[in-house]
């Protein structure tokens, strides 16, 4: 094939990210992830609920599989997720009987949890994924980002806090042991001004508390815009969320990105068009703003096993092809 590496394409912009299982680590598929990409996620490998055995006890043999593998080859590895209220053993936050944990016990397990997994990982990653989804999708009252807050497990045991002591715990570790690793608060509809806002106001006040307490150092380094469109979706929202969150001062990562276009049937010609044109004008975004986006991820290599198959979301088809997608992010102008 005569295609243009998207990495190279990128090289003096931002990483190019996609999102692996293991069954995408051999043959033609890793071909494809090789000659495009320079930095992974696991697809769901390294959430929360995979970290434990049966007896509730660490146990990262099946991470450590995907992580070994990804480490032979020449790409970088994003950590994904510490903190979330899905994939994530229920026992760390509620008792078996269904009640909440007391405020104490939930929080350190979430230490424990946190601490443990960023220890185990080491700098085999260059940023983690600390908290994930922790915002309403259309907060009534954005201003007011503790009541836009999703009423999860860790929520409910032990209240908005969570996510200051999540980022905490993560910072210790990598303090300790003198990494560079960069911490991140990752969310999607991303492109919600509402839900904007209260992003921007829960990092800007947890950061300005850090500062104060730490001689002015940062706690959140970046904020991740997940990016799972549609063709609805209105670049000009994506614009305003960006903006907004890098005038906080964090880089962004796009970290989830994928465009959903029909459903259920072949894409048309003419979804096609208007899925190249969505990734046109998101990559023109992108790379004006590109000194303050460390990367770019897409959410699978193809729409064969893309989480939103049906709706044919990515750059390569079925037959692992590029679509006219993969033209319009290598030429977005
Ligand atoms: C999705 C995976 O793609 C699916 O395979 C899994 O069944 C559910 O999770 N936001 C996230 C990702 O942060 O972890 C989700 O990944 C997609 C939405």
């Amino acid at each position: 094939t005569d295609l243009q590496p998207l990495k190279e394409v990128y090289a003096d912009y931002f990483l190019i990210g996609n999102a692996v299982s293991i069954s995408d680590l051999v043959g033609q598929r890793l071909d494809l992830l090789n000659m495009h990409h320079n930095l992974v996620t696991a697809e769901n490998a390294m959430k929360p609920s995979y970290a434990y055995n049966t007896a509730r006890q660490f146990d990262f043999q099946a991470q450590d599989e995907l992580v070994n593998l990804i480490q032979q080859q020449d790409l970088a590895l994003h950590g994904h997720v510490l903190i979330w209220h899905q994939q994530t053993a229920e026992w760390l936050h509620t008792s078996d009987d269904g009640l909440v944990l007391s405020r104490e016990e939930a929080l350190a397990n979430l230490r424990k949890h946190v601490k443990t997994t960023v220890e185990h990982f080491g700098e085999q990653v260059i940023s983690w994924d600390v908290v994930n989804e922790a915002m309403n999708d259309n907060p009534a009252n954005p201003a007011d980002w503790r009541a836009s807050l999703r009423q999860s497990g860790w929520y409910q045991a032990i209240g908005a806090d969570y996510i200051k002591e999540a980022f905490i715990a993560a910072q210790e570790v990598i303090n300790e042991n003198n990494w560079d690793i960069s911490l991140y608060y990752n969310d999607y509809n991303d492109d919600n001004q509402n839900k904007a806002e209260a992003i921007y106001q829960m990092v800007k006040e947890i950061n300005q508390e850090y500062a104060k307490e730490h001689n002015g150092e940062q706690l959140i380094d970046g904020i991740g815009m997940q990016g799972h469109y549609n063709l609805n979706t209105n670049p000009e929202n994506v614009r305003l969320s960006l903006e907004k969150f890098i005038s906080l001062g964090v880089e962004v990562g796009v970290t989830e990105l994928d465009v959903t276009a029909g459903g259920e049937h072949a894409p048309t010609e003419r979804e096609l068009q208007a899925q190249a044109y969505l990734y046109a004008r998101l990559f023109q975004l992108y790379r004006e703003h590109a000194a303050h986006i460390s990367r770019v991820t897409f959410w699978g290599l193809n729409d064969a096993t893309s989480w939103r198959s049906a709706q044919n979301p990515l750059l390569f088809d079925r037959n692992l092809q590029a679509k006219p997608a993969y033209y319009a992010v290598i030429d977005p102008d």
